[in-house]
């Protein structure tokens, strides 16, 4: 039996931020961020969830519809929540996340901005949004609303989300896809916007970390709780494409022992294997469910992911460390200051996050994204057919 631990996501959904050990103290970066509970106070700009668009007739370019994790979410968590529950979720909305915000290499900005996104710039969806053309990732659904939908789309991923339900009330895969089938029924979305429509669906792990902390003797049977997800995954897949949707992109799993929530223990010096074990059979799986549809593409983030933390692509001076480091979670802060360290700190002679593949226990950094994309980039334009 495998013991399996999974990848974390949202290890901090059931508590408060704690102290740690090692805890240093930056200057805050963040006006808006202190006292508790934050403000937002970031100015509207393209990276950020853009408000309802004016239509524009005669666009003919193709739409996208966004569902997922925090792989894929452009800014659909609240920014304003509340509680201390909410909090960690409502880190990429505040410094550090945006650090290198404008920065194409992914290098610390000058005008850092967090603008919803799980990462110091752009997100998976970004990169996906210009491969097909796009100006930038269509709007946030949680700014949107229902009334209407821009002409690139839509996107309702949010950090946290998976197949099974989430504690803190991120709206599950499935639910993301009601959202968007009611959006239309309700001819939000008009059947002309689906003509040339590619769906990105993003589930990254958050299902195996959350049961195995929750419900570890649930866990017993491992192989019938990744065929479960992997189902629910591809019963998603079947509606978007029943209710209209011309191409789906499927992520595969990266090698989540790999992430820094699973190499932390062994500071940060080598994968967890049970959990690249985990990543496989669901791989596979998931292969085995989609893997003959013309209209669907496995994009194989695994392959990209595993040849940037194996060192193969000859990128990025930290492969396994996160430039964003904390006890609890990057962008944890209390009265006193951060909880957490950043590589961004050049006075420290740190490298900047442009050297890290990782930005945070979970996530790639902007220049992370750059380089899986690239990667990929190859067999999404042919799949949709774009050059
Ligand atoms: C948070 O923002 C939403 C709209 O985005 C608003 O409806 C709600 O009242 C706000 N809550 C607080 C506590 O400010
Ligand atoms: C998988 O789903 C089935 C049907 O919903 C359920 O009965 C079973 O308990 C699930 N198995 C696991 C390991 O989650």
């Amino acid at each position: 039996m495998m013991v399996v631990t999974l990848v974390l996501l949202l290890a901090t959904l059931t508590g408060a931020p704690v102290e740690g050990q090692w805890r240093r103290r930056f200057p805050p970066l963040d006006p808006c961020r202190l006292p508790y509970p934050p403000r937002r106070c970031s100015d509207p700009s393209p990276y950020l969830p853009r408000p309802p668009p004016t239509p524009v007739d005669n666009y003919d370019g193709y739409s996208m519809f966004v569902f997922g994790d925090s792989f894929a979410d452009t800014g659909n968590l609240p920014y304003n929540a509340t509680s201390l529950l909410a909090w960690s979720l409502m880190r990429p909305w505040h410094i550090p996340y945006g650090s290198s915000y404008g920065k194409d290499d992914g290098s610390v900005s000058s005008t850092p901005q967090a603008t919803g996104r799980f990462s110091n710039y752009k997100v998976q969806t970004d990169f996906v949004a210009t491969i097909l053309g796009l100006k930038m990732a269509p709007p946030a659904h949680q700014v949107q609303g229902d009334a209407s939908c821009d002409n690139t789309g839509m996107t309702f991923a949010m950090g946290g989300s998976g197949v099974y339900s989430v504690p803190a009330g991120v709206p599950t895969l499935s639910a993301q896809v009601d959202t968007f089938a009611q959006l239309v029924s309700s001819g939000a979305i008009p059947a002309a916007r689906l003509a040339k429509s590619v769906a990105l669906v993003a589930v990254s792990g958050t299902d195996y970390d959350r049961v195995g902390i929750a419900h570890p003797k649930a866990f017993g049977d491992v192989t019938a709780f990744i065929r479960n997800v992997t189902a629910g995954i591809s019963d998603s897949v079947d509606r978007l494409l029943k209710l209209g949707v011309k191409k789906v992109l499927v992520n595969n799993l990266p090698p989540i022992g790999c992430a820094p929530s699973q190499t932390k223990a062994a500071k940060y010096g080598a994968c967890d294997d049970a959990g690249n074990i985990g990543a496989d059979t669901h791989n596979k799986i998931l292969k085995q469910l989609l893997g003959d549809q013309d209209n669907v593409l496995v994009v194989d983030l695994h392959a990209a992911f595993s040849a940037i933390v194996q060192g193969s692509t000859g990128q990025f001076k930290h492969r396994l460390t996160p430039c964003c480091v904390a006890d609890s979670f990057c962008g944890a802060t209390d009265a006193n200051g951060d909880l957490y360290e950043v590589c961004t700190t050049p006075s420290l002679g740190l490298p900047g996050p442009e050297e890290y593949f990782y930005w945070d226990d979970m996530n790639p950094t902007q220049a992370g994204w750059a380089a899986v994309m690239e990667q990929v980039e190859g067999s999404i334009k042919q799949f949709v057919g774009v050059n």
